[in-house]
């Protein structure tokens, strides 16, 4: 039985370098550790998950669902200065474009999630409550291929360094906060390493002077950029995508005709290691 269900899931490659689409797995699957096991493996190897329900996922669904992935957190992310935003946040869980227009809360500029905490979380997961008429997609660039892509000198002078992550350019949230963490980090499942850089929340070098460190940061958020090391999605009704948040960065693509609303649960995860 186990076996017939492990058989059953399937990842399919949706670019060269990063992201899968996965058959085999139901909305309502039960989360026995074989399950999860498979998928923890396939989201490091992949990256991005992508999953396909045909209509859209009600938020008891979705919160059962995310829990194939890990522990969800209960609540994620900062509180904004919009009150607005603020009063549909808790457990809410929801981006929508109309409170937080994507420019102006940086969600268009590649990050990976709540790197000035101590403990990011591991995972992310979306899904469309209204998904746009047009456009309005998510990308995802992998870490993996942006440090692999990167000479063996590039390599050696990050593996060295440490990063100060924090709130600087996010002047909208209403706590700050401040974490160094590993410029390169090793996936526990994988064994690879992945670039630990990006341009929301990473503010400087530890070691290095100001210029120095303003000029490789400059670099790195130009190289994650690449468009080699991207899968990009359009949402529909009852898509699902889950992302490794250590071994990529996402961006939302801020031109879409209509509404954009989607629902959003973080997993938790542990501090990130060199
Ligand atoms: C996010 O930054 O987590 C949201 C991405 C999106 O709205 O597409």
């Amino acid at each position: 039985m186990v076996a017939a269900t492990l058989e059953k899931i399937r990842f399919e490659k949706a670019s060269a370098t990063i992201g899968a689409r996965v058959a085999g797995v139901a909305l309502d699957q039960a989360a026995t550790p074989e399950v999860m096991q498979v998928l923890r493996e396939g989201l490091h190897e992949h990256g991005v998950l992508f999953f396909e329900f045909g209509q859209i996922v009600e938020a008891a669904e979705f919160a059962r669902f995310s829990e194939l992935f890990g522990e969800v957190e209960p609540v994620y992310g900062f509180s904004t200065k919009d009150e607005a935003v603020s009063a549909v946040k808790p457990g809410e869980s929801c981006i929508d474009a109309r409170l937080q227009p994507l420019k102006q809360y940086r969600t268009n500029m590649w990050h990976s999630d709540g790197t000035p905490f101590e403990r990011p979380p591991q995972a992310a997961i979306l899904t469309p409550v209204e998904p746009p008429q047009l456009g309005g997609g998510t990308m995802w660039s992998s870490m993996y291929a942006a440090y692999e892509g990167l000479s063996s000198h590039y390599q050696r002078l990050l593996e060295g360094l440490e990063v100060v992550h924090g709130t600087m350019r996010t002047p909208f949230v209403k706590e700050t906060a401040q974490m160094i963490h590993p410029a390169v980090i090793r996936d526990p499942v994988t064994g690879r390493q992945a670039l630990f850089v990006n341009s929301i929340y990473s503010e400087r070098f530890l070691e290095l002077s100001e210029r120095e460190s303003d000029s490789l940061m400059h670099f790195l958020f130009e190289h994650v950029n690449t468009p080699e090391f991207h899968v990009a999605i359009t949402w529909k009704p009852g898509t699902v995508a889950v992302w490794e948040e250590r071994v990529t960065q996402h961006r939302a693509v801020d031109s879409f005709v209509g509404q954009r609303r989607l629902r959003r649960l973080t997993i938790k995860g542990d501090k990130p290691a060199a």
